[in-house]
């Protein structure tokens, strides 16, 4: 059993609190590798802010349990040694499972220094959903880990799991739910959703300058869950926001992405103010990471030191994630 505690990692309680409070919302980014955890870690340290590390099953296997654990640990000390250098303050740093989808998974991660999990039973009906998340939250509080649950279903792919349809969160069924499982926080469906196509064109309108607008998302539903759960953390997935300018760049070196749609930041930042304390970004990181490698290489098409192409790209995402800080979800300088 390894704990969170001894890796300086903290879990989302007094994070959560903060931000409702504060009407921010903490950043929950998603890393696979050492360049994206590098640019997280220097871009929350530089902005002061708080910080989910965000592990998807995929990830995990990816990039192999013990050296994130290690590598998490490793991002503890390093926002110390830029806090200390800068003269700025320490953030709290959050390792979470993203999307667990059965018990023994959420138990490995627990056991294995996550100081947060995600059980995603909203593949399962009420009744089963219910079932599994109050046997994580039994797990994962002993360990004082917190437990963030799903009502609702998002468009999108989730973990292997594809739906083409959204399924919004019942607002009727919020509290029965929290109740039941003892979740700490909960994650909803308002019309998010995963990946870089969140929307179709056809539902989306055009502005004057011929860019699709999507739909706006469901802040009625949004405000019928706070009624219902007032002060309790409430978490957005699936909010990229898709850059039309790092889509141009992939497109531009020899990528195909077509029919891309993200949340617009204004929304976003709306939504942060509100009781929704932790916003879930993975898509964004992965665009600007592909962009700035393919133009990299393109530009530079004898070069294959991979740090001259990554080099460029954990720049690219360093600024992204400082913007989101500072201007979208109003973490910068919460610390
Ligand atoms: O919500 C899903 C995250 O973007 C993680 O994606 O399962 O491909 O690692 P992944
Ligand atoms: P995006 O695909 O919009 O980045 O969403 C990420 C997410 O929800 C991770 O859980
Ligand atoms: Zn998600």
């Amino acid at each position: 059993m390894v704990s969170y505690k001894d890796l300086g990692l903290v879990n989302t309680k007094e994070m959560f609190a903060k931000a409702i409070k504060g009407g921010y919302a903490v950043p929950a980014y998603n890393f696979n590798n050492m360049e994206q955890l590098q640019a997280i870690i220097t871009a929350c340290a530089e902005t002061e802010s708080p910080v989910i590390l965000q592990v998807s099953k995929g990830a995990r296997e990816y990039a192999n349990q013990t050296l994130l654990r290690y590598m998490a640990q490793g991002a503890v000390a390093m926002s110390k040694e830029i806090a200390k250098a800068r003269g700025l303050k320490a953030i709290p740093i959050t390792l979470h499972l993203d999307h667990g989808d059965t018990f023994e998974l959420c138990r490995s991660c627990v056991d294995n220094g996550f100081s947060s999990v995600m059980i995603d039973g909203s593949s399962h009906s009420y009744d089963e959903n219910i079932i599994l998340t109050k046997n994580v939250v039994e797990y994962a509080h002993k360990y004082d880990v917190t437990v963030e649950g799903e009502l609702g279903v998002l468009a999108g792919i989730e973990e292997h799991v594809v739906s083409s349809v959204t399924h919004y969160t019942k607002p009727e069924e919020v509290q029965d739910f929290v109740s039941r499982t003892g979740v700490d926080s909960l994650a909803i469906s308002i019309g998010t959703s995963h990946g870089a196509n969140k929307f179709k064109p056809e539902q989306c309108t055009r502005n004057k300058d011929g860019i699709l607008v999507p739909p706006e998302l469901r802040f009625d539903i949004l405000e019928e869950v706070e009624k219902r759960l007032p002060g309790f953390p409430i978490v957005l997935h699936g909010s990229s926001s898709v850059a039309i300018e790092a889509v141009k760049l992939i497109n531009q070196y020899g990528g195909r992405m077509k029919d891309t749609i993200g949340i617009p930041e204004e929304q976003l930042r709306k939504a942060a103010k509100s009781a929704v304390c932790k916003i879930n970004i993975d898509s964004d990181g992965r665009l600007w990471m592909t962009a700035l490698i393919r133009k990299t290489l393109a530009d530079k098409p004898s070069e294959f030191d991979p740090r001259k192409y990554l080099g460029p790209a954990r720049q690219a995402l360093i600024e992204m994630y400082k913007q989101k800080n500072t201007n979208v979800l109003g973490s910068a300088g919460k610390a």
